[in-house]
């Protein structure tokens, strides 16, 4: 595996002979790699000639200067786990090569999809991220993106920037991969204690719980039991539960619309928020 530090060098290293005309796999990281992001590799190694993946904290999508700075960077221990997928390039850059004029994010219209649950709790945040997804895509000229169905509004927002933009990438969703208990793998997990930890699995649970409520007629009703069986324990606190159509992420309110639904949440456990979601169909 090729370590690179700047886009320069990629584009450098991707433009050598042996390896011009291939098909290249990417995988957008921030680090902290657990096996979430290794199930994305893998992906992209089965069905590209060359994979690269990107370890990049990116600034302009944090809204809360603690949360940044007590992100994990676990370099060395990332770099040994992409190794082991046989990565074939890694692209570490630094916040300048990415944001040569500063650190702002630019400008999106995403309308109504970005205005729900993430967007609507973390102003700014999809600005930041599709901001660095396209200055990473343009770097890497991938064939093929893979992004996890856990930001499953990201990757609605994802899609949304490749359309808007015409951008030459095809996205590939990657399905959520979770711990034994359920819970859904995070580089956040690493911040919880040992009480947080054991009261996480109940966010899965309770979204099992709501798929499987379909004899409560009421969605709203299915809903607020969901958003209760969460808060019922102590550690864990519901920022927002939506159901909402899996393309447009508005709410939906019947169950005959949950052929086509997703059930998204962000919880605070402790000082730490988590995010999860299900398909309801
Ligand atoms: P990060 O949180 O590091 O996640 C990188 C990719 O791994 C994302 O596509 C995310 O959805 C996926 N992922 C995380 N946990 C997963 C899990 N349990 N199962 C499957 N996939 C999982 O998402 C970001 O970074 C950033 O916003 C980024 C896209 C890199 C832009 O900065």
């Amino acid at each position: 595996m090729q370590a690179v530090y700047s886009h320069v060098n990629l584009r450098k290293a991707l433009s050598a002979p042996n390896i011009v005309g291939k098909s290249v796999g990417f995988v957008p990281t921030m680090g902290a790699l657990h096996h979430g992001h290794l199930s994305l590799v893998k992906q992209a190694k089965s069905a590209n000639d060359i994979v690269v993946c990107s370890i990049f904290v990116n600034p302009t999508q944090f809204n809360n200067a603690d949360d940044l700075a007590k992100y994990p960077r676990l370099l060395e221990q990332d770099l040994a786990l992409l190794r082991q997928v046989d990565c074939d390039f890694v692209y570490l850059p630094e916040v300048s090569d990415l944001y040569p004029n500063g650190t702002h994010a630019d400008t999106f219209d995403f309308g109504a999809l970005a205005s729900v649950m993430e967007g609507k709790y973390r102003p700014g945040h999809f600005q930041g991220v599709a901001t660095v997804v396209k200055r990473l895509f343009n770097a890497v000229q991938p064939t093929r993106a893979y992004f996890g169905e856990k930001d499953y509004q990201q990757l609605a927002i994802i899609r949304a920037l490749v359309n808007m933009e015409n951008l030459p990438v095809e996205v590939i969703g990657c399905e959520t991969q979770r711990e034994t208990d359920g819970l859904a793998m995070s580089s956040r997990n690493l911040r919880l204690n040992p009480a947080l930890r054991h009261a996480a699995p109940a966010i899965y649970e309770s979204l099992l719980n709501l798929k499987a409520n379909h004899h409560i007629k009421s969605l709203e009703k299915a809903r607020t039991k969901a958003i209760e069986e969460i808060n019922s324990h102590p550690n864990l606190a519901v920022e927002y539960l939506s159901i909402v159509n899996a393309e447009t992420l508005q709410d939906i309110t019947h169950w005959d619309e949950a052929k086509h639904a997703r059930a998204c949440t962000a919880v605070y456990a402790g000082d730490i928020r988590l995010i999860d979601n299900i398909a309801l169909y």
